[in-house]
C-alpha cells in the first residue's frame, strides 16, 4: 500500500497502544492534545507523520464490538428506534405531516449512526460540492478538490455471491486502499426487472456509477458492507487504531456535558476544556486539550453541546439560564433532512421476497445459519439493491412559482429506492402477501427546521423540529416522484410481476389525495444536516468557518453532518466521511503551522 492508514492525530511511531475505558474515573490523564466528542470518524488516511499527539475520544454509548444486530446488515432495521443503541429522540408535531410526531433515531455507540444506519453509500453530486465551495468561499470544498479525500476512505469489496459486477460499478471513480469496504449486494430476481425498465423508459436512464459526480439515473446500490458484514467508522477507523500502533484513549458510556471556556487566545474566547459524566447523578470530570476540542456529536447533539457551552443565540441561551459567551444565532438553525414514503405494490410471485424472512421462522433460521457459516445469503443485504436519482424537468410549472433548491444538473430533486418487499413507515405489515416497494424521497428540500434546547440540563434531549414537507414545493416534488414511481412500475418489464397498488397508495389518485397520502405516510430518512453550517470567514451568518473552526472562538472545531451548508442530494454518511477526511487534513496542517511557529519562537533571540 502506498498510503498507510493512520489515526491522523497520532504518531505512527508511538509504541503505546490505545486503550478503551468504560468508566471516566479510569482515564489516565487530564490533559490531551486533542479531545474528540462523539465516536465518529475524524481520522484520515494520510502519509505517516512524525507528529505525536495524545487524543481522547469520548462517546456517550457503548462499544460496537460484538453487537450481532450491528454486524448483520439485514438487521439494521432492528437497531432503532427505541433501543439501547438509540438516543430515543422524537420530533415536535410536524406541521407538514398532519401534526404527527415521529421517532428521530440516531446511533448512540462507537461509530455513531454509521454503526446503526442502513449502509447505503452515496457521495452526492459534483454540483452539491461545488455549491459548498461557492457559499463558503473555499475551493477546497469543490468536487474536484475533494477527490483525494473521497478515494482515501474506501476500497471496493467483492459481492458475497461473487457475481460479475462489470458494468454495475465503475472502479475508476473509487479508492483502492481506504479502510472502509463498499460493495454491491447479492443479485436479486427483481434486479433484472429494474434494469430492463431503464432500457424501456428513457426518462429512467441507467447510471453505471452514481458516485462519479453525476448522480442522475438508476443504478446498483453501493453499501458500506464488506464480507457480508457492516463496515462503519468504528470498524474501519476506531477499533483498528486502538489495536495497532496508536496512542489513542477511547472513553465509552460517558456523555459530554459541555465545553468550557479556558481563557482567551488572540482576543477570542478559547474553549479547550470538556466536562463529562457517566450519568445524570454521576461525578463530573474535566479534561483539557492543549490544541483543540473536536466536536463530532452529530447534527442533533453538536448544536446542543454548543448551546450548553454558551455558544448560540444569546437571547435564547439567556431564556434557558445559560450565560452567553459567543452570540451565534445560527447554532441549531438550518436543519435539513429528506422526507421519504414507501409506495407499496402487490406482486404475483412464487419466489420468496424479503417479506418471507419476517414471517417464516424456518426460512429466517436458514438465512441466519448461512450468514453465520459463510457470510452469504439475504442477511448480507440492507434494504435496496438498486436506487436512482432523478430531476423534475426545468420547464415544470413547479419552478414557475418556487425556487429550485437543487444544486445543479448533476443533483436530483427526488430519489427512488427499490425494495424487494413491504417497506412502510405507518402502514402495518400485513400477515400475508408479497410486495415490492418503490420508496420516494425529496432530496433537495426547501424546508428548514431547527434544534433548540429543552433546558440547560445536558441530559435532557434537545427539541428536534426537522419541519419535513412544511413547504408547498417539497410536497409538489414528492407528488411528482410518486407519479414517476407509478410510471416505473407500469413498464413492460413488470408485467405479470407487479399486480397492483397496495391500500393507501391505491386510494391516492388525485393531487389532493396524493398530498393527503404523502402527509399521512412520510417520515424522515434519517439525514439531519446543516445545524452548524459553514459560512465564509467574516460572514455574520453560519456557525463554523470553512476550516470548520467555530466562529468567534479558538480551540474548537465541529466535524460532522452539522457543518453541511446545504444537505447533499444523497444519503449523508459518505459526505460526512469526506468532511472528516478533509477536517483531519486541516487539523494536521494547523498543528504543523503551530509547531513551526513554536520552533521559530524557540530559536528566535
Ligand atoms: C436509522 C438510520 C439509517 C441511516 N441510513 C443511512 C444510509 O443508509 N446511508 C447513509 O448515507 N446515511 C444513513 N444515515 C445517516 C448517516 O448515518 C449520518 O448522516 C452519519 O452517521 C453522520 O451523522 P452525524 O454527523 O449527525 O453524527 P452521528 O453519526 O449520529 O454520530 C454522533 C456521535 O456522537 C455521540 N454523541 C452525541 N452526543 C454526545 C455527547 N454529549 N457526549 C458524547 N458523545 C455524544 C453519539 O452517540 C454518536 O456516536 C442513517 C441514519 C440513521 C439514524
Ligand atoms: C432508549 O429506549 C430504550 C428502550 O426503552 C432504552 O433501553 C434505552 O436505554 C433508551 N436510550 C436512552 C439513551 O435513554
Ligand atoms: C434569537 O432568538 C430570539 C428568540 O427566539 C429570536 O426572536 C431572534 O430572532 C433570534 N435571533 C436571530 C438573529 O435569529
Ligand atoms: C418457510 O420456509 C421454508 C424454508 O425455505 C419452506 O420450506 C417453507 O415452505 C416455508 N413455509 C411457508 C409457510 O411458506
Ligand atoms: C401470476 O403468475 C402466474 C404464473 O406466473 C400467471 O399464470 C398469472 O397470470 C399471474 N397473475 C396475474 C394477476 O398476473
Ligand atoms: C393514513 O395512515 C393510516 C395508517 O396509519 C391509514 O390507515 C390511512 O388509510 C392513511 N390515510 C391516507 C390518506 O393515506
Amino acid at each position: 500500500m502506498s498510503f498507510r492508514t493512520v489515526l491522523l492525530l497520532l504518531a505512527t511511531l508511538s509504541t503505546v497502544y490505545g486503550a478503551l475505558y468504560a468508566d471516566p474515573s479510569d482515564v489516565p490523564r487530564t490533559v490531551y492534545d486533542y479531545v474528540v466528542i462523539g465516536g465518529k470518524p475524524i481520522f484520515s488516511s494520510v502519509q505517516s507523520t512524525d507528529a505525536q499527539f495524545r487524543v481522547l475520544l469520548i462517546e456517550a454509548g457503548p462499544s460496537n464490538k460484538g453487537l450481532f444486530d450491528v454486524e448483520v446488515p439485514f438487521f439494521c432495521t432492528n437497531l432503532s428506534p427505541g433501543t439501547s443503541l438509540d438516543w430515543n429522540s422524537t420530533t415536535t408535531p410536524q406541521a407538514g405531516l398532519s401534526e404527527r410526531v415521529m421517532a428521530y433515531p440516531r446511533g448512540r455507540l462507537l461509530g455513531g449512526s454509521s454503526s446503526t444506519n442502513y449502509m447505503i453509500w452515496t457521495r452526492g453530486s459534483k454540483d452539491d460540492f461545488n455549491r459548498w465551495a461557492k457559499v463558503t468561499g473555499d475551493q477546497g470544498w469543490s468536487w474536484d478538490a475533494l477527490e483525494p479525500f473521497r478515494k482515501a476512505i474506501e476500497h471496493i469489496a467483492p459481492p458475497v455471491d461473487g457475481h460479475n459486477t462489470a458494468g454495475d460499478i465503475d472502479p475508476s471513480v473509487h479508492g483502492t486502499d481506504g479502510p472502509l469496504g463498499i460493495s454491491l449486494g447479492e443479485s436479486l430476481s427483481t434486479d433484472g426487472m429494474v434494469t430492463r425498465t431503464t432500457r424501456q423508459l428513457s426518462e429512467f436512464p441507467f447510471n453505471v456509477d452514481m458516485n462519479s459526480g453525476n448522480t442522475i439515473g438508476i443504478g446498483y446500490t453501493q453499501s458500506s458492507i464488506s464480507d457480508g458484514t457492516r463496515d462503519s467508522s468504528a470498524t474501519a477507523y476506531i477499533l483498528p487504531a486502538l489495536s495497532t500502533h496508536t496512542s489513542l484513549d477511547v472513553l465509552i458510556n460517558t456523555q459530554v456535558l459541555k465545553i468550557l471556556q479556558t481563557g482567551t487566545d488572540s482576543g477570542l474566547p478559547a474553549f479547550r476544556g470538556v466536562q463529562f459524566a457517566a450519568s445524570p447523578n454521576g461525578r463530573v470530570y474535566t479534561v483539557h486539550a492543549t490544541k483543540e476540542i473536536i466536536l463530532s456529536a452529530g447534527a442533533v447533539s453538536s448544536p446542543q453541546v454548543l448551546m450548553l457551552s454558551g455558544i448560540g443565540n444569546a437571547t435564547e441561551l439567556k431564556t434557558n439560564g445559560i450565560t452567553p459567551i459567543v452570540d451565534l444565532p445560527d447554532v441549531g438553525q438550518n436543519l435539513q433532512d429528506h422526507p421519504v414514503i414507501g409506495n407499496i405494490f402487490t406482486v404475483n410471485t412464487t419466489t420468496p421476497t424479503f417479506d418471507d424472512i419476517q414471517r417464516n421462522a424456518t426460512l429466517a433460521a436458514a438465512d441466519l445459519a448461512e450468514w453465520e457459516s459463510a457470510r452469504k445469503g439475504p442477511l448480507t443485504q440492507s434494504t435496496s439493491a438498486l436506487l436512482g436519482w432523478l430531476r423534475i424537468p426545468d420547464n415544470s410549472p413547479i419552478f414557475a412559482n418556487h425556487i429550485d433548491e437543487s444544486a445543479g444538473p448533476t443533483s436530483a430533486h427526488y430519489e427512488l429506492l427499490f425494495i424487494d418487499g413491504f417497506s412502510a413507515s405507518v402502514q402495518p405489515f400485513p400477515a400475508t402477501g408479497r410486495f415490492f416497494t418503490i420508496a420516494t424521497a425529496v432530496v433537495s428540500p426547501s424546508a428548514r427546521g431547527s434544534i433548540t434546547l429543552a433546558s440547560a440540563d445536558s441530559f435532557d434531549l434537545p427539541i428536534v423540529n426537522p419541519n419535513l414537507l412544511d413547504n408547498a414545493v417539497d410536497v409538489a416534488i414528492m407528488r411528482e416522484a410518486i407519479r414517476a414511481a407509478r410510471r416505473f412500475a407500469a413498464a413492460p418489464a413488470w408485467a405479470g410481476y407487479i399486480t397492483g397498488e397496495y391500500s393507501d397508495l391505491a386510494a391516492a389518485q388525485t393531487d389532493a389525495e396524493i398530498d393527503a397520502y404523502v402527509r399521512n405516510g412520510s417520515r424522515t430518512i434519517f439525514h439531519p444536516a446543516g445545524t452548524a453550517r459553514m459560512a465564509p470567514f467574516g460572514a455574520s451568518h453560519g456557525v463554523v468557518n470553512p476550516d470548520l473552526t467555530v466562529k468567534g472562538t479558538r480551540g474548537l472545531r465541529v466535524v460532522d453532518a452539522s457543518v453541511f451548508p446545504f444537505i447533499t442530494a444523497s444519503h449523508t454518511q459518505a459526505p460526512t466521511y469526506v468532511v472528516a477526511e478533509r477536517a483531519a487534513h486541516l487539523i494536521l496542517q494547523a498543528a504543523l503551522v503551530d509547531t513551526e511557529r513554536r520552533e521559530h519562537e524557540l530559536v528566535a533571540p
